[in-house]
């Protein structure tokens, strides 16, 4: 049985009152503890009763707000548009900590995600006009020729913006932190936006 005892301190005063500051600092203690994709996070979403959940890159804060990208017409894109809730989770093994962050989630500013978009590599640009995401496919070869016919057809030209890609804003209405604490007595505080106050409470692990 692991035992948790890297860091072995969260006192009730030890995390700042704001905890967007306080997940910042966070996320650079997992950059700098040289996790590979120290940004993943598992995001769940939820129609009709029925969760579902995948790992997507956390793209840094916007007003707060914690931000990502992806096909607004794949999976996740449908159920958010059913029901824009959803719940996100950073696990960081190497420093026995964990993050849940629940709220509701809006589509960002069609300038903010072109400008994110033009961005990334050309491949990945590519990547993203040509996936139909979550769709079934026939085969990999058929995918590998339709990214190709593209990277042909728009060679010394921009790719152009996929109206269906964009970013996310998760606004948080709750965050928990936890640290991992020898014999299971784990630390857990979470924080709860009450009016435009943060409440903390600690809880049982
Ligand atoms: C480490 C990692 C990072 C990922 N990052 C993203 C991402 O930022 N955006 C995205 O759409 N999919 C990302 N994916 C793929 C998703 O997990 C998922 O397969 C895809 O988004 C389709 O999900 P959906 O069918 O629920 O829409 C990532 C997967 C892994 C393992």
């Amino acid at each position: 049985m692991t035992q948790y005892t890297r860091n072995s301190q969260m006192g009730d005063g030890d995390l700042l009152p704001d905890p967007i500051a306080q997940l910042a600092v966070w996320l650079d203690d997992a950059k700098d503890a040289g996790m590979l994709e120290p940004t993943a996070m598992a995001l769940g979403t939820s129609v009709e009763g029925q969760p579902s959940v995948r790992i997507v890159l956390f793209k840094g804060f916007v007003e707060g707000d914690l931000t990502f990208y992806t096909n607004y017409e794949g999976r996740k894109g449908r159920e958010l548009a059913a029901n824009p809730r959803a719940a996100a989770t950073f696990w960081w093994d190497r420093l026995e900590r964990q993050v849940r962050i629940e709220g509701a989630v809006e589509k960002l500013p069609e300038a903010l995600s072109r400008e994110y978009f033009y961005r990334r590599p050309r491949e990945s640009q590519l990547g993203a006009l040509t996936s139909h995401q979550s769709e079934v496919v026939a085969s990999r070869e058929e995918l590998d020729r339709r990214w190709e016919e593209n990277a042909q057809r728009l060679a010394g030209s921009e790719v152009p913006f996929p109206s269906f890609w964009g970013g996310y804003r998760l606004v948080p209405a709750s965050l928990e932190f936890w640290q991992g604490r020898r014999g299971r007595l784990h630390d857990r505080l979470r924080y709860t936006r009450v009016k435009n106050e943060w409440r903390v409470d600690r809880l049982e692990p």
